[in-house]
């Protein structure tokens, strides 16, 4: 340390003792500052971070409601569409559309069937006239129990899980892989 003399302090010892004050205080203040950003930052990072660890959900892969079971007393299929909340890390989507299904009455019993065509999953529809499944995509055509009956589908419409209580009817709404021959749920 360079002592600097003056009229008031000939040997310079007080401008030195004030200056080393001086750069003590500043590095004291700068940690202080340190320590304080790290307190407040901190928490709020793992605050806004948690819930990245949840994963997102759609309600896909669970039962959701396809309507009562009066709705499905006639022979014809009849269309549904299914809605479930859609949960992300921030955000919860009240009843967002998920898919659709076809329900119909095969004896006693209620069939589910995706709407999603196996081929390259455009929207099946159903032809009243003929009585059958159809996608205009690509012109594949399935009977009532979903089996390919023409067109370039490797596999009939996929069946959903289907529960019957309390007068309702709920669908467990999936997804499957198109363009293979076997039904690989996407998970
Ligand atoms: S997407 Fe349905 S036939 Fe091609």
């Amino acid at each position: 340390m360079v002592q600097i003399p003056s009229d008031d302090d000939p040997t310079g010892v007080k401008a030195t003792a004030t200056s080393s004050r001086r750069n003590l205080l500043t590095a004291a203040a700068g940690a202080l500052g340190v320590g304080l950003a790290a307190s407040v930052l901190g928490p709020t990072l793992v605050f806004l971070g948690q819930p990245l660890r949840h994963d997102a959900t759609s309600g896909e892969g669970d039962f959701v409601p396809a309507g009562p079971e009066t709705l499905f007393t006639g022979r014809a299929p009849v269309k549904v569409d299914l809605y479930a909340d859609r949960v992300d890390a921030w955000n919860r989507v009240i009843q967002v559309k998920i898919g659709s299904a076809f329900v119909l009455r095969k004896g006693a019993e209620l069939v589910a069937l995706s709407s999603v065509c196996p081929h390259l999953g455009c929207g099946v529809d159903y032809d009243a006239g003929a009585d059958k499944f159809y996608c205009a995509c690509h012109k594949s055509y399935f009977s009532l129990d979903g089996a390919v009956e023409s067109g370039p589908s490797p596999r009939g419409l996929d069946r959903l899980e289907l529960a019957q209580a309390e007068q309702l009817v709920t669908i467990r709404y999936q997804r499957f892989k198109t363009g293979v021959e076997s039904k690989e749920p996407i998970t």
